[in-house]
């Protein structure tokens, strides 16, 4: 583990990096944003959105909470949402849920973790409503099976909002992809094809 101290050393040594292979990187940046993509993903640690895409900062816009969930009553989220399809008007919303998801593991668990049962019960009714399925599976394909209903139920519940349906309604192109990435292998996976519009939102 690196100290506090060397996070300030490594950012000196990275800042001047940038600077030296392009004078004006900084500059340019602190321009403006531009990004075509918006990223709903996990906080966990392991899945950051630029290193795992081979993004540069800039590049892609970024919510994380426990376990990406979008529900229409969280503040956060939608405003995120509204700037991303309204200002900066990406192109693309990704949401990407990961395999080993701990918020996902909770939500199956039976027992109280405190507050965040409360931010899961969105996906402890996911299990409810997909029970017939998941009784069928192991504990581990049952756990990694949730954790892909999750990024899929997600990726609904942004195309449902207000924010993504007055976009389409007003011709605006954009596409929510419902996308997994498993831990162990560094390796994206699309679960489905993109909902670029109401009508993708009923498969
Ligand atoms: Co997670």
């Amino acid at each position: 583990m690196q100290s506090i101290e060397t996070l300030i050393k490594n950012n000196a040594i990275w800042a001047d990096s940038m600077r030296q292979s392009d004078p004006n990187y900084f500059t340019r940046l602190a321009q403006q944003q531009n990004p075509r993509y918006f990223w709903i993903g996990c906080s966990d640690s392991r899945v950051p959105a630029n290193q795992i895409t081979g993004l540069p900062p800039g590049e892609v816009f970024v919510h994380r909470n426990v376990a990406n969930v979008v529900q229409e009553t969280d503040f956060n989220v939608l405003a995120v949402l509204q700037y991303a399809v309204d200002v900066l008007k990406v192109t693309d919303v990704i949401v990407c849920g990961h395999y080993g998801c701990g918020g996902v593991k909770a939500a199956l668990e039976n027992f109280r973790h405190g507050i965040i049962d409360n931010w899961l019960a969105p996906i402890r009714s996911l299990t409810r409503v997909h029970k017939d399925e998941l009784a069928l599976l192991e504990d581990g394909s049952k756990f990694d099976r949730l954790c892909e209903l999750n990024v899929l139920s997600q990726a609904r519940h942004v195309a449902r909002t207000t924010i993504v349906e007055d976009a389409w309604e007003r011709g605006q192109e954009l596409a929510i992809h419902s996308w997994i990435y498993r831990l162990d292998q560094g390796i994206l996976t699309p679960l489905r094809d993109p909902i670029s519009c109401s009508k993708d939102n009923e498969i």
